[in-house]
């Protein structure tokens, strides 16, 4: 039984921010690896213009890819309502809609007030969506590295609004400002504010704390994680921005905690291999995959 839910979000975090474009089939190979790895979600692409991130202008076909593979549930970004109606075109499981805590960030990254981008992500829970669930990610949730401080108060805030009408929100460090004692205050102020709609912790390891952030999340009662396989990831419309928490990282620790992810290593490492050949170019990261297993490891049960 997995006692936590690992999110890949390589195929949008990750390669929106890639130097090189991922070409459509690696992508399908790629997530279907993931898929076979025991990962049982995936955020697969984003609806916004392709003219501002061509990396994502296939996202439409990749949905409709991940959605013939058996149990995964198919995630993906959107920052408006047209954005959310694609989505819902193409299926989508789960729509994640980012509203930043930052004033700066939001209005570099969705050209909206955090409160404007309230009020989109509100229109779009109103817009008929059966069966599909709502994500609202606060970003910049920890610190920005356009405004600097981002006020506790302000993510609080945000959350609330959210969690109004969305399914599910979740935090997220987008530029890697967080620290361990910051996580576990921040989660426990939102959680204390609207319960168990507080959902994934959204990490990124600029500053190497990707994993004690994690943990902190998880000793704060966190259950749910994004990741990105080999560190890809980072907005481009935050400067400094850099990869995610690391997939194969985050799998090891918790598994050799005795908490279950329902991710097999070996099959990760596999995946792993499949995204370094379609992105020759990019620097990949992970402890992991460079060690290996220690001797005797043996997996969560
Ligand atoms: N998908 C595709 N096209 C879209 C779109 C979407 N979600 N939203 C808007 N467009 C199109 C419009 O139809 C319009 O097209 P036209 O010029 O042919 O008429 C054009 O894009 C501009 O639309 P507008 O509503 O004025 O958007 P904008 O230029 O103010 O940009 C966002 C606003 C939100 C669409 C843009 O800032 C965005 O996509 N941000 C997300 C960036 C991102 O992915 N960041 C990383 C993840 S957090
Ligand atoms: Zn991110």
């Amino acid at each position: 039984m997995r006692q936590i839910h690992i999110r890949e979000v390589g195929p949008r975090d990750g390669l929106q921010n890639a130097h090189q474009l991922m070409p459509t089939e690696a992508k399908k190979a790629w997530i279907r690896a993931i898929a076979q790895a025991g990962v049982q979600e995936i955020e697969v692409g984003s609806f916004v213009p392709p003219k501002l991130i061509p990396a994502m202008a296939d996202t439409a076909e990749i949905v409709a890819y991940a959605l013939t593979i058996k149990g995964v549930n198919v995630v993906t970004l959107a920052p408006n309502l047209k954005g959310f109606q694609r989505a819902l075109e193409a299926h989508a499981h789960k729509v994640t809609f980012p509203v930043s805590a930052s004033r700066k960030h939001s209005e570099a990254n969705v050209r909206m007030t955090p409160e404007q981008m309230v009020e989109e992500v509100r229109k779009c829970a109103r817009h008929p969506h059966p069966g599909v669930e709502v994500e609202g990610a606060v970003s910049t949730a920890f610190g920005c590295t356009m405004q600097g401080e981002v006020p506790e108060d302000d993510v609080v805030r945000l959350a609330s609004a959210l969690a109004e009408f969305c399914d599910h929100v979740a935090l997220a460090d987008t530029v890697g400002y967080a620290n361990p004692a910051q996580i576990r205050r921040v989660f426990a102020r939102v959680r204390k504010e609207i319960g168990p709609k507080l959902r994934a912790a959204h990490l990124h390891n600029t500053r190497g704390l990707g994993l004690a952030n994690a943990l902190a999340a998880y000793e704060e009662g966190v259950r749910h994680f994004d990741s990105s396989m080999g560190g890809l990831g980072g907005c481009p419309f935050a400067p400094g921005a850099s990869g995610n928490v690391i997939t194969e990282d985050l799998v090891f620790m918790f598994e050799s905690m005795g908490v279950p992810t329902g991710v097999d290593m070996a099959k990760l490492l596999d995946a792993r291999k499949l995204m370094v050949a379609a992105l020759p170019e990019e620097p990949v990261y992970g402890h992991m995959a460079l060690a290996g297993l220690p001797k005797g490891f043996r997996a969560a049960a």
